[in-house]
């Protein structure tokens, strides 16, 4: 092999740069030439792409989002896009791809597997919902930006007596959510895989404001209801003043945390070392602090559910 592409795909998250650099330089370090997609598939498309040489990777390890650019392609869903895609990696010379992002761009990647495209991916969503990763890029850092923000606001909820209602991201994964109540010490996580009984959520309230502590946090997650509605509810129930902050996009950007700096540089250079041994159509997950490929026809129909055990912890710990 002697040319590989690199690209991100779907929603970005910080730790994306790490793994672009790590992947750039092992191969690099190989004497393979790459070539770096701009905007994802959409990029593999156009073709939309840049040269990849040391200098490219420099000073990007600590910056969060993707510096190649990332986006949801609608073409490449289609079959006409895919076999366009595939033509242009003939015509570029390209032996290899690595993909970094999340389930829909995993699904890509298997489809290009499948047209024989040798292709390895990189877990990375904040969503944390890929199967066989203990942990997915950008995770740790979104989970960091969550409580800041949660700290921040229980600061204000303290000094008012009010409700907070926090809606986090996470599409359908209340992943976010029921790790981000457990480590702020949020009064009660709402989350899609668990029915909420929003009756229990008010007695538990009522409880907590007839033993005189007047705040509480409520974290939500995007998938499992409407902050509004459930703080309206809380009103109207036991009359306790609330509030809803949507935390949105700003849990997505940042400076990458430690730990997601070290998982893109180890998962980009397994990605590598991988390709150039001749392994594809898998993903390189961390299982058991190990960097561990897994099939991606495997990845893809698997489904991740650890949110059950973590959202009981939240809610014991809660009280
Ligand atoms: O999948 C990552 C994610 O941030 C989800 O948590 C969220 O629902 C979605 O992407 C937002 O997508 P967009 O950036 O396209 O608005």
């Amino acid at each position: 092999m002697k040319k590989i592409g690199i690209l991100t795909s779907g929603g970005d998250c910080s730790g994306m740069n790490a793994a672009i650099r790590a992947a750039t330089r092992t191969a690099l370090g190989h004497g393979v030439e790459v070539i770096g997609f701009r905007k994802g598939y959409a990029g593999l498309l156009k073709p939309d792409f840049l040269e990849m040489g040391t200098k490219e990777v420099a000073g990007i390890l600590h910056r969060g989002g993707t510096f190649l650019q990332s986006a949801r392609s609608e073409e490449f869903r289609t079959p006409l896009g895919r076999e366009k895609a595939v033509r242009h990696l003939e015509e570029m010379g390209i032996g290899g791809l690595v993909i970094i992002g999340g389930d829909g761009s995993l699904n890509g990647a298997l489809a290009l597997h499948r047209m024989g495209v040798p292709v390895i991916g990189i877990p990375a969503s904040i969503d944390n919902d890929i199967p066989f990763t203990d942990m997915a890029l950008g995770v740790d850092t979104a989970l960091n930006n969550i409580l800041y923000a949660i700290d921040c606001i229980k600061d204000t909820a303290s000094s008012h007596d009010r409700a907070f209602v926090i809606e986090v991201m996470g599409r359908n994964s209340g992943y976010l959510a029921a790790t981000s109540a457990i480590a702020s010490g949020a009064e009660y996580a709402i989350v899609p895989e668990v029915e909420c009984d929003l009756a229990d959520l008010c007695e538990q309230l009522r409880h907590r404001w007839e033993e005189g502590r007047s705040n509480a946090i409520i974290v939500l997650a995007e998938g499992a209801g409407k902050a509004q509605n459930i703080a309206d509810t809380i009103k109207d129930v036991i009359g306790f003043e609330t509030r809803v902050t949507v935390l949105g996009h700003y849990q997505r950007g940042g400076a990458p945390s430690v730990f997601d700096r070290l998982l893109g540089s180890r998962l980009g250079h397994a990605a590598v070392e991988l390709l150039l041994a001749g392994q594809k159509g898998k993903m390189v997950g961390l299982c058991c602090n190990a960097i561990v490929p897994t099939l991606l026809e495997t990845v893809v129909v698997s489904e991740r559910r650890q949110q059950d055990d973590l959202h009981s912890l939240s809610l014991i710990l809660g009280i």
